[in-house]
């Protein structure tokens, strides 16, 4: 039977936790509170910031869509800012779109990748606004001898994205100013149960010992990763909930220092194996200090059939870089030009890096991409 790989770990829960203590950053600082998902966490978040209906918020052009439910929900008005072709902000161009209205910036460390904060920082500062700053894909990342996480006036975390854990998300609340949240009721035993079987199953499934490719082909679930559709559905959005008393106390066992290097290696694979290889361009072709990478992001043409070729044989490339969403009702720039968030969002997908995967999984991805990525280039030379 064909193993199944996802950007998500799949490492056996039993073996999450070391034996040495925790050093999951900021986890257990009184500055920090657990939810369920990140979202969660963004949503309890801006109502401690008291972002309201007419307030404007600043955020980068590619952003998933449950981080704009959140704004959307409040009725803030949100303005896209521009990326370029590395994902990096440009803080003058930020600072120009400044108006009367504007109360918070929001910044995201895409992928892992560290974004320098400093200068943002200071105009947030000097205009009197709030940074807000989304480690989502960056868990344990640093920017010199700083953890990300440290400059926002509030930060999120999604927790689950690194661990093999069925929930997990954090909020960090800076700003000494504003109160701690008061703890939410936890996600329920049944959504646990469920959230730890499916990590079993697909732990199965990179084994090669459940069909989960041919389960996925028949659900269709390709097509659902590249559909793509500009509207954001506001009635996704569910009431925030906390972290499972599961999930927590495998968090505080994690060795998260060791989950980096270990996704660090892998990163390094991928460079070497990519470095002249005809067809893909890395989208970071280094690997910088303090970088904790979610994934391997490589831009390709002819994305969509790379990503069908290579599920048909049990590896799944997510997208993961969402072009900008359009219409949304309290999107103050809906008309400007992306147009360079949008080519790289229709031509990259992440390779995997996590730290479930062994030398022996990374070769076997490596010869299924390879193989796609020639066949594909033989094709368009017909
Ligand atoms: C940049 C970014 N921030 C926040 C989130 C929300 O994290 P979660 O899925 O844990 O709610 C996501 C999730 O997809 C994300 O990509």
């Amino acid at each position: 039977m064909s193993p199944y790989f996802t950007v998500l770990p799949t490492l056996p829960i039993q073996r999450l936790g070391g034996e040495k203590p925790c050093n999951s950053q900021f986890f257990d600082s009184p500055k920090h509170r657990s939810y369920k998902f990140g979202r969660d966490a963004l949503w309890v978040g801006l109502e401690t910031l008291g972002l309201r209906e007419g307030d404007e918020i600043l955020v980068p052009a590619s952003l998933c869509e449950v981080v704009l439910i959140a704004f959307i929900k409040l009725g803030v008005s949100i303005q896209y800012y521009g990326l370029d072709a590395t994902l990096a902000f440009d803080p003058n161009e930020i600072e120009g779109r400044v108006g009367g209205t504007t109360r918070a910036v929001y910044v995201n460390h895409y992928l892992g990748r560290p974004a320098p904060l400093a200068a943002i920082r200071r105009i947030c500062d000097d205009k009197g606004l709030i940074l807000i700053e989304d480690c989502a894909h960056a868990c344990g990342g640093r920017i010199g001898e700083v953890n990300l996480g440290s400059f926002g006036d509030i930060s999120i975390f999604s927790y689950r994205k690194f661990l093999p854990i069925p929930d997990g998300g954090g909020l960090l609340v800076n700003d000494p100013s504003l109160s701690m949240p008061e703890p939410l009721p936890k996600s329920s035993m049944l959504r646990t149960f469920r959230g730890v079987l499916k990590l079993w199953v697909m732990c199965l499934a990179r084994h090669g010992l459940i069909p989960l490719v041919w389960w996925k082909s028949v659900r269709n679930r390709i097509d659902d990763y590249l559909r793509v559709d500009d509207s954001i559905d506001s009635v996704a959005w569910e009431s925030p909930l906390g972290m499972s008393d599961f999930s927590r106390r495998l968090l505080l066992r994690v060795d998260l220092a060791a989950i980096v290097e270990k996704r660090r290696e892998n990163y390094r694979f991928w460079m070497e194996k990519l470095k002249d290889f005809a067809g893909t361009e890395p989208l970071f072709p280094d690997l910088t200090i303090g970088q904790v990478p979610f994934s391997f992001p490589v831009l390709v043409d002819n994305r969509d059939a790379i990503v069908r070729a290579v599920a048909r044989r049990g590896v799944y490339l997510e997208p993961t870089l969402a072009a900008p969403y359009r219409k949304i009702s309290t999107l103050v720039n809906g008309d400007e030009d992306f147009s360079e968030i949008e080519a790289i969002s229709a031509r990259m997908l992440s390779l995997p890096v996590h730290q479930s995967l062994t030398f022996d999984n990374l070769k076997w991805v490596w010869k299924i991409f390879r193989e796609a990525i020639e066949a594909t280039i033989l094709n368009q030379k017909r």
